[in-house]
């Protein structure tokens, strides 16, 4: 029973890190490709849409939320399985040789992921060397181990379903010890220990009261502030560096280059653009989300216009203040240039930007990630890239 939740618990996170690295748009540009070796792993690519605006919310917080509430499961089917790993002779035949072999592959990748996984959000990463090439080489190498293994026990498994209530099956051991709990407590165990991870995370992807009961959850508990810009965020200005010098209305202006040369705008010229509004949430690859908030600002398809592209915005490079960190510069496609949604904003929940939310101006797109949506913006460079 644990493995069969595994099978559809680890094939959901397997798909849904799949599509979130998708997201990333990592065949767009060098800058937004943390893996540029993976070779033929990149095969199922696509382009990243706008539609639906929650989509990224819903695909990471799925990924997040199940990968943490299926720890127990995890250990408790290692735990079941723990006499059969260390049974001797290691090996009885070649065949069994290599399916001892995927069961180091498929024991250590399933731990390499979930501790990866696990640290990443919990600590903002530890590990030396990026998380990104770490956990997708991984997932790969966990989840190969993991189909050998599902096609080498199914039969077992089903022939035990279908058996579970005689003596005899093949998972009952012949000198059985002294029970310490019912298979029934066992399993209430485990599925309860899931549950309140559960209970202790999900909340991470909501606001307010909801939020706070995600207690496990580093972006859990209270809204940080409160007032329009009193919403979840990953980084502080004070955190990335940012410089109040740098962003006042004398220092700071905006650089945008196109087909038809640079222009160099100032937030008060920026606000005498035609202005638009969209609801769109922040959504984060650690699984935390906001709900929409309310932006205003210049559509980044109108930027694109004031530098030759009329009718046919391309891709475009943005560049953060930021000094550091491996997403102070991101690229977009076309697709999210276009969206009418998409916008540099200046303005949420009708105010200005806070500091921590992006002042001067941020980028916010539909459906993307949080790391996508720059925030301290101080170049854009249209083009295709
Ligand atoms: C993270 C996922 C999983 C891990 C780490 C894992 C690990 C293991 C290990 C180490 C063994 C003992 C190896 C042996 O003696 O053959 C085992 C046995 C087994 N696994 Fe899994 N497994 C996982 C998922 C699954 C799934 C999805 C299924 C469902 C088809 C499954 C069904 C079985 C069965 C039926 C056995 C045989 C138990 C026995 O004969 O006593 N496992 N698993």
């Amino acid at each position: 029973m644990l493995g069969l939740v595994l099978l559809v618990g680890i094939t959901v996170l397997f798909v849904t890190g799949l599509v979130s690295y998708a997201a990333y748009n990592p065949d767009l540009s060098p800058v937004n490709d943390q893996t540029p070796d993976k070779g033929i792993l990149g095969f199922y690519l696509f382009a990243w849409p706008t539609h639906p605006h929650w989509l990224y919310r819903l695909n990471q917080g799925v990924h997040v939320t199940l990968g943490i509430a299926l720890i127990p499961v995890l250990l408790a089917k290692l735990w079941s399985v723990v006499p059969r790993l260390f049974a001797l002779p290691p090996a009885r035949s070649l065949a069994h040789a290599l399916e001892r072999i995927s069961l180091l592959l498929l024991v250590g990748g399933a731990l390499f992921e979930f501790v990866t996984g696990v640290l990443n959000v919990q600590l903002d990463y530890v590990f030396p060397g990026s998380f990104y090439p770490l956990h997708l080489y991984g997932a790969w190498v966990f989840f190969a181990a993991f189909v050998a293994h599902v096609l080498l026990k199914m039969p077992t498994a089903l022939r035990n379903l279908r058996h579970l209530r005689e003596e005899k099956n093949d998972l009952v051991t012949p000198r059985p010890a002294e029970p310490t709990v019912s298979r029934r407590g066992a399993l209430w165990f485990v599925g309860g220990g899931s549950l309140l991870l559960f209970a202790t995370t999900a909340g991470q992807n909501f606001d307010g009261p909801l939020r706070r009961t995600a207690l496990l959850a580093p972006h859990g508990g209270d809204e940080p502030g409160s007032g329009p810009n009193g919403f979840q965020i990953n980084k502080t200005a004070a955190y990335a560096g940012i410089d109040t010098a740098e962003t006042g209305e004398d220092a700071w202006r905006l650089v945008v280059t196109g087909r038809t040369g640079t222009v160099r705008l100032s937030r008060a010229q920026l606000a005498g653009l035609s202005l638009h509004s969209s609801a769109l949430p922040i959504a984060c690859v650690e699984g935390w989300s906001t709900s929409d908030q309310w932006w205003r600002g210049v559509r980044l398809r109108d930027l694109a216009a004031l530098v030759g592209y009329d009718d046919d915005p391309p891709d475009v490079f943005v560049e953060s203040l930021q000094a550091r960190g491996a997403f102070r510069k991101a690229a977009l496609r076309a697709n999210q240039v276009a969206d009418a949604r998409s916008l540099l904003a200046l303005y949420v929940n009708g105010e200005d930007l806070s500091p921590d939310h992006g002042h001067p101006a941020r980028i916010i797109v539909p459906a993307a990630p949080g790391v996508l949506n720059t925030k301290w913006v101080a170049r854009m460079t249209f083009g295709d890239l």
